[in-house]
């Protein structure tokens, strides 16, 4: 292979990489605060329902497409053969440039939490807003995070991807479980597991249904052409069902202990549980300040840099899509191509980063009929990772069992062994990416589309 290109050095490599990717301010930022806004246990449900069920699919099939054609997004479409199925691919880097825009702004608070943390301002919490509203300093963060990411694509997926992946991963986990340990000490922590583990389906409407959908496809990297972009750097030894499988397991398995750990620590501090996008950031300072002064800091700083990581390593998965477009597509050299595309998407992201109260036509950016009032920051989320992931998703499994065809799908699950005898979990994956994913994602989407954006209810005409 290729130095411009590069490959992962093992098969743990690969995992932890995607892994990485999936996991990281989706989980530990956006999953609680969504789940909080979609009425606690009846979002998690459909959430998991979605993850195992419909996107796991999606992932093998994404993996498989790059693997077989070791190419970005674009190029892989036109390399099977299907030159007007490259918009899927022109969508995915849309996606990706509109989600890192955004995300990029997230994890700079992230990073400005730990730094505050550190210097032992504990009412941090309580001043999220004027955090939020401060665009020099969240600024200056996002810049210094934009050029770590690109530092690392910029030298190639498996030199800095997996060597970062492998150690801060697991010291996260261990992290999440001793803080939830915590947590299941504190008043009222069993209301906050109620409220997490009890499911009121009353609570479902299309906006629920729609940000389920939306957060397993966002938490997944899925939809977008980033497991087809790593995919490429996949040994075609690998069994990449297995591998996907664990991918899943994994990022949901952080996602539920983040929950676990998030709102035993809302209910013990009374916090609203809809609070959006500052609930872990209005939360946690508080909690981390019930440690005492010395043991705060620490663990409070360790947890925000480990955050951060988490989002770096996600960062990165999105950077190297375009990136992997520019090198491939345009022959351009990686060090240029990276560059480029990251300053390109700093200048994208200006108007997120000043739509959290700094500037007022961004914050009260827009009223949608069914989704209410999104600042400009959100109304991307919402195009890019609710819409767009969804939409990119239904049309690969689409692609794959129609148009790719499932043998040639089938052929790349068996590593190209005729012979290879099926998994329960390749059986599935074959009948799903036909049948359940194209049926289920097409019409959950264009029923929580009309929802949110026209206020056009459906689910209640249907179920009342
Ligand atoms: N999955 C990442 C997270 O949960 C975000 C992401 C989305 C990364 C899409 C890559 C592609 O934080």
């Amino acid at each position: 292979m290729s130095i411009q290109r590069g490959g992962f050095s093992s098969r743990l490599g690969f995992i932890l990489a995607a892994a990485g990717s999936a996991v990281g301010l989706g989980n530990i930022w956006k999953f609680p605060f969504e789940v909080g806004q979609g009425g606690g246990a009846a979002f998690v449900v459909m959430y998991l329902v979605f993850c195992f069920v419909l996107c796991f699919p999606v992932l093998v099939a994404e993996i498989a497409i790059g693997r077989k054609t070791q190419l970005n997004p674009v190029g892989a479409f036109k390399a099977l053969g299907y030159k007007n199925w490259a918009i899927v691919g022109y969508l995915g880097l849309a996606s990706g440039v509109l989600i890192l825009s955004f995300y990029n702004v997230v994890a700079a608070w992230a990073f400005g939490y730990f730094v505050e943390i550190l210097m032992g301002h504990f009412d941090i919490g309580q001043r999220f807003s004027e955090f939020t509203k401060d665009w020099i300093t969240v600024g200056s963060y996002s810049v210094l995070f934009m050029i770590g990411t690109a530092f690392v694509v910029s030298r190639g997926v498996s030199g800095g991807i997996e060597r970062a992946a492998k150690i801060l991963m697991p010291t996260l986990f261990v992290m999440i479980i001793a803080l939830i340990l915590y947590a299941l000490t504190l008043p009222n922590a069993m209301d906050g597991i109620r409220f997490y583990l009890v499911p009121d389906f009353s609570q479902i409407t299309g906006k629920v249904v729609y940000s389920a959908l939306g957060q397993a496809f966002f938490s997944l990297s899925l939809g977008m052409g980033a497991l087809i972009t790593y995919g490429s750097y996949v040994s075609k030894k690998d069994n990449i069902v297995t591998a996907a499988a664990s991918i899943t397991l994994l990022d949901v398995g952080v996602a539920t202990l983040a929950g676990f750990m998030i709102f035993p620590f809302v209910f013990s501090q009374g916090i609203e549980t809809d609070g959006g996008p500052g609930l872990i950031f209005v939360t946690l300072p508080g909690i981390f300040e019930s440690l005492g002064a010395t043991l705060g800091v620490i663990v409070g700083a360790l947890f925000f840099l480990l955050l951060s990581f988490a989002a770096f390593t996600s960062t990165i998965s999105l950077l190297e899509v375009p990136t992997a477009y520019m090198v491939d597509e345009k022959k351009m050299k990686r060090k240029k191509a990276t560059w480029i595309v990251a300053i390109f998407i700093f200048l994208v992201g200006i108007p997120s980063m000043l739509s959290v109260g700094a500037v007022d036509g961004l914050t009260h950016f827009v009223t949608l009929a069914g989704a209410g009032e999104k600042n400009f920051m959100d109304f991307i989320g919402l195009i890019a990772s609710d819409t767009f992931l969804p939409l990119g998703g239904f049309m690969i499994a689409v692609f794959t069992a129609y148009v790719w065809k499932k043998e040639n799908f089938n052929l790349e699950m068996a590593n190209g062994d005729e012979n290879h005898r099926r998994s329960w979990l390749q059986s599935y994956v074959d009948f799903a990416i036909g049948y359940i994913c194209p049926v289920l994602l097409g019409s959950i989407f264009i029923v929580t589309v009309l929802d949110n954006f026209l206020g056009i209810k459906i689910l209640t005409m249907l179920f009342g």
